[in-house]
């Protein structure tokens, strides 16, 4: 065990996580340890949501919001393949789809809402969780949260509803092992990424916040931070009109003396004590704020060898980003060999690139922490080849030619990475320095790294999805050939993440249909007095 002090050498924790993992051997899973994949507050107060936002009210942004983060959107009919595309001999399977990708499938966040009457009418004050299998708000603790939340956030901006996004850690690391940290980091990023694209549609701007004090934050959740964990935190504006909000609302200390609702047993168990849990905790030990520094001075730089500069296809217009977010799935058995046409793949730089809304310093103006390389594999107008993407000048410039980009192929990859090599039309490669902003932030850097790793390709994939293509996280692409090809080998820079885009293919074992958009009938047992449900349906 590495114990984690604030004397510890900023970004250590980062330096024996990284070196641990660039050595990991392969898996072994314990299916039998698998916990639930949503947690519930059996006895809790239960708010029902609407689906959709239908009439516009407040509510209803929320319910179609929380639908497009973590809601149960389809039911999968999946025949099961093995990593190479062939049939696994196994019965086939009916899944639950959710809207958001997710390591594994096996949806290791939570959302938490603070919200209270009379922003938005009809949510009594207090804080919730949302139970994506009934699509309910759960009431954890009353009392209005939104002003003690947003108190611990720099700045304290005044927001009329937080929603904060937590790990349950052992979801993904009882299969994962500490490479499920990792995992669990983008996701966070993917989700936020999803929350920013379904509240630009749904007129609720939102903002996100990586940076706050993880003790007082769980703490207010009733989370221990080591069973589960607050990671992010989004503030959102709801349309104006009706009331304002209350002049003042309860303090932290008054609200955490209040009684929490108990959770669904068994617990999950607590994150394993390893090199992903010193992390942790030297994340959550380093200063929240950081010092302030000029936002260029972290943001990755195009390694030397960086040559020909090709300006970015013009992107396709008429594509919202936040309308793809139902239909996206993450392809099973690769793509179709179709050129990509360059507009397309413009788009797909655009959303990648385009500054967010965030306390990552400089976020605003694009990526802040990653750098965007592309491998063109077949892209209509643009060389075969490794590039760099720089979002500022719109410009494109060769880290290699068609000959390197095939020695991707030769690397650690799984079975179903080089089946979807084969007909993929690009790769989005997220790169940064693991290190860069540890003098600044501490170990915390890593977290918000990864976080804008998973914003990065989700925002990809949902530009892609609303133009009708299809694309998946590969994470075992982020490797050291991969890196060779780059040219980051010998740089602080690594590949992050590796997003497989291109054209689905027609048919394919999977079977999905959407649930169904509004349920008339609905069976919810009241076994206790404490079972009252609001409707708003
Ligand atoms: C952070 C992250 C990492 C992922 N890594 C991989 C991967 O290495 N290989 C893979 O095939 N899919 C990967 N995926 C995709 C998930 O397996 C997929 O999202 C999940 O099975 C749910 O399916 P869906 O995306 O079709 O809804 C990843 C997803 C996320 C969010």
């Amino acid at each position: 065990m590495h114990p984690t002090t604030a004397a510890s050498e900023a970004g250590a924790a980062t330096r024996r996580y990284l070196a641990a993992m660039r050595n990991r051997g392969p898996l072994s899973i314990d299916w039998g340890g698998a916990p639930t994949r949503h947690k519930r507050y059996p006895g809790a107060v239960r708010t029902r949501l609407p689906w959709e936002s239908g009439d516009g009210s407040a509510l209803g942004r929320i319910g179609e919001l929380l639908r497009d983060l973590l809601g149960m959107t389809r039911l999968v009919w999946c025949h099961q393949l093995d990593d190479g595309g062939e049939p696994a001999g196994r019965p086939p399977m009916l899944l639950t789809g959710r809207p958001a990708p997710s390591g594994g499938g096996l949806y290791a966040i939570e959302a938490y809402v603070a919200a209270g009457e009379p922003r938005p009418p009809g949510l009594p004050a207090a804080l919730y969780h949302y139970d994506p299998v009934h699509h309910v708000l759960e009431r954890v603790r009353g009392g209005d949260h939104t002003g003690a939340l947003a108190g611990l956030l720099a700045d304290g901006p005044a927001a009329d509803v937080a929603i904060v996004l937590s790990a349950v850690f052992w979801r993904s690391m009882f299969k994962y092992g500490d490479f499920g940290y990792r995992l669990i980091c983008q996701e966070t990023g993917v989700l936020v990424a999803q929350a920013l694209a379904a509240g630009g549609r749904l007129g609720l701007p939102c903002r996100a916040w990586l940076r706050f004090p993880d003790g007082e934050v769980d703490r207010l959740l009733g989370l221990d931070g080591a069973r589960e964990a607050a990671l992010a935190v989004l503030t959102l504006t709801l349309p104006p009109g009706g009331a304002g909000r209350p002049d003042a609302t309860p303090s932290a200390r008054e609200l955490i003396e209040r009684p929490v609702a108990g959770e669904s047993t068994p617990l999950p168990k607590p994150m394993p004590d390893g090199l992903a849990a010193a992390l942790h905790r030297a994340c959550s030990a380093a200063s929240p704020t950081g010092s302030p520094e000029p936002a260029e001075a972290l943001r990755p730089r195009p390694p030397a060898r960086a040559g020909r500069a090709f300006p970015a296809p013009e992107p396709a217009t008429g594509i919202r980003a936040g309308t793809g977010a139902s239909r996206r799935t993450s392809p099973l058995a690769g793509y179709r060999p179709v050129p990509l046409r360059g507009a397309a793949l413009g788009a797909v730089l655009a959303a990648a690139g385009e500054g967010y809304p965030a306390d990552l310093p400089g976020a605003e103006t694009g990526p802040a922490a990653t750098a965007l390389c592309l491998l063109a594999l077949r892209v209509q107008g643009l060389p075969r080849g490794a590039y760099w993407y720089d979002p500022a000048r719109r410009t494109l410039h060769e880290l290699a030619g068609a000959e390197r980009v095939d020695e991707v192929a030769t690397g650690r990859l799984l079975a179903n990475t080089r089946v979807a090599l084969r007909g993929a039309a690009a790769a989005l490669v997220p790169a940064g320095d693991p290190v860069a902003g540890a003098r600044l932030f501490g170990d915390r850097w890593y977290r918000m790294q990864q976080m804008e790793a998973g914003l990065v390709v989700q925002r990809a994939t949902l530009a892609a999805t609303a133009l009708g293509l299809a694309a998946r996280i590969h994470s075992d692409g982020a490797n050291e050939t991969t890196d060779e090809v780059l040219g980051l080998a010998g740089t602080p820079l690594r590949s992050l993440s590796f997003l497989l885009l291109g054209t689905p293919p027609t048919g394919g074992p999977l079977v999905a249909r959407p649930m169904p958009a509004v349920v008339h009938e609905e069976v919810m047992p009241r076994s206790d007095e404490s079972l009252t449900r609001t409707d708003h349906l």
